[in-house]
């Protein structure tokens, strides 16, 4: 892709929301004049698309891949299959590809890189993580002399849309979700958002490029929101803090330990006030050291902004070249800047929660009479968690029940299991209505 001043062709995969924003910028008077829309892969031909001219929509998938005017193939239509034979398909055939698909990438990403490498195109994908903030241009150009130590990051709008949601106005779980769906940033089967698919697919992806590590998407600890109440917002507003789905990532002795899960952020860090759909990613280099991106994470205008980037920068020749996710960090790039950064990484391995050591906060609904904090407590003591605070919430003298939630210091994640198994048999506990990890902000 050196044909300065020539055309370039490319063949657009689905066009839904970020397909017909992609469509529509490609398209518009003012557009780079040498790219050129050759023809757009969808389910129905019939259905309309403001500002997508029918006639170049097709169900054929051959006659988008299979065209030789073609040089990129912007894939958006999601999905695992058939979007990753797709994007095979292309690759092998000697196209560039450019995709915001995460799923597809975070399960064979391996497969799609090699690839690449080994048809000289580029595997693009800017798009696939937060949205319009450019994170992963920034890992793998700008911070490429870094050695990144962490990432902590809010990936999902959704997710933050509902939590914020029901931070602000105490509505419940189902409340806010399906408020969510109605303003239309929520899909109409919410589960890869609100069970943390979708922030785990990103997360594995940011682990493969900031740190080399090759953390597929079963490797990494996954907790969703729909366990979150109401109840434990207005607990945890109580303790000075809010509620986040954060996905975090962070290199230690033993390894990268990459997790997604609810965690009760302080309220005056700036994480805790990224509210709405917006997503937030603090990395940590050791040259840099912190550093804040936040913007849109999702929507037509913040996608096609990034899937475009990608498809710019190939058309200028500057991104012509096989880009570094690969397996066990060993980087397929061959330019200088991804060489000079592989020999800084020793791929590191990918570490279960087993030896994490966090403050947890946990809320039990017990029996509200004399002893049960003693049996409580002791349960804690065998398990060495060391409590920092109790608070009583909500009795219900009518069932001589109450709320009870408990602070620990720093403990073991397998210690704290322990414990919350073992609480889950007290005859005083009804139910562990929460177990949530806190997040620590004297580290990033
Ligand atoms: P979407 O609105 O559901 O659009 C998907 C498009 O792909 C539709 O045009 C659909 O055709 C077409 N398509 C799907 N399966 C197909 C198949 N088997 N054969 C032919 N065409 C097929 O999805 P989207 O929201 O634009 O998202 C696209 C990608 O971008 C996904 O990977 C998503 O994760 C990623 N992404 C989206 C956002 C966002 O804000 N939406 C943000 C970041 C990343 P029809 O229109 O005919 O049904
Ligand atoms: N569903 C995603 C989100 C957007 O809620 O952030 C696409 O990455």
């Amino acid at each position: 892709m050196n044909r300065r001043n020539t055309t370039i062709g490319i063949g657009l995969l689905g066009a839904g929301v970020v397909g017909s924003q992609v469509a529509r910028v490609i398209l518009a008077p003012d557009a780079d004049h040498r790219l050129s829309l050759h023809g757009i892969l969808v389910r129905d031909v019939e259905r309309q698309r403001d500002g997508v001219p029918s006639e170049l929509l097709t169900t054929d998938p051959e006659s988008v891949l299979g065209d030789d005017r073609n040089d990129i193939i912007i894939e958006v239509m999601g999905g695992e299959e058939p979007a990753r034979s797709y994007m095979a398909t292309a690759l092998s055939a000697g196209k560039h590809v450019v995709t915001a698909n995460k799923e597809a990438l975070a399960k064979h990403g391996d497969e799609l890189t090699n690839l690449a490498a080994q048809n000289g195109v580029s595997l693009s994908f800017e798009a696939s993580v937060g949205g319009g903030i450019p994170v992963l241009a920034a890992i793998q150009d700008s911070l490429t002399a870094n050695r990144i130590e962490s990432i902590r990051a809010i990936i999902n709008g959704t997710t933050n849309y509902v939590l914020s949601s029901m931070n602000e106005s105490g509505m419940s779980f189902e409340d806010a979700l399906s408020e969510a769906q109605k303003l239309g940033y929520a899909e109409a089967d919410p589960t890869a958002d609100v069970d943390a698919h979708d922030a785990v697919y990103k997360l594995s992806i940011l682990a493969r490029l900031a740190f080399g590590a090759s953390a597929h998407p079963d490797m990494i600890h996954r907790e969703g929101i729909r366990n979150i109440g109401a109840k434990d917002l207005r607990y945890a507003s109580a303790l000075g803090f809010t509620i986040k789905l954060l996905a975090i990532a962070r290199v230690g002795s033993e390894g990268v330990r990459c997790r997604v899960h609810p965690a009760l952020v302080p309220v005056d860090v700036p994480m805790a006030n990224v509210n709405g759909v917006l997503n937030a990613v603090e990395l940590n280099g050791d040259l840099i050291g912190p550093l804040w991106l936040q913007g849109r994470g999702a929507g037509a205008g913040p996608t096609a902004s990034a899937v475009m980037g990608d498809v710019l920068r190939i058309a200028k020749g500057i991104s012509a070249k096989p880009s570094p996710l690969s397996i066990n960090g060993e980087l397929n790039g061959v330019q200088s800047t991804d060489a000079q950064r592989s020999e800084r990484i020793d791929a590191p391995n990918v570490v279960d929660m087993n030896d994490l050591q966090a403050r947890y906060y946990i809320r039990l609904t017990c029996l509200d009479r004399f002893g049960v904090l003693a049996k409580i407590a002791s349960v804690f003591g065998d398990a060495t968690i060391s409590i920092a605070s109790v608070l009583q919430f909500d009795a219900d003298d009518e069932h001589g029940l109450a709320d009870l939630v408990i602070m620990t210091h720093p403990s073991h994640e397998a210690s704290m299991q322990e414990a919350a198994s073992r609480l889950r048999q007290l005859d005083v506990v009804a139910s562990l209505e929460n177990l949530i990890r806190v997040e620590d902000y004297d580290t990033v």
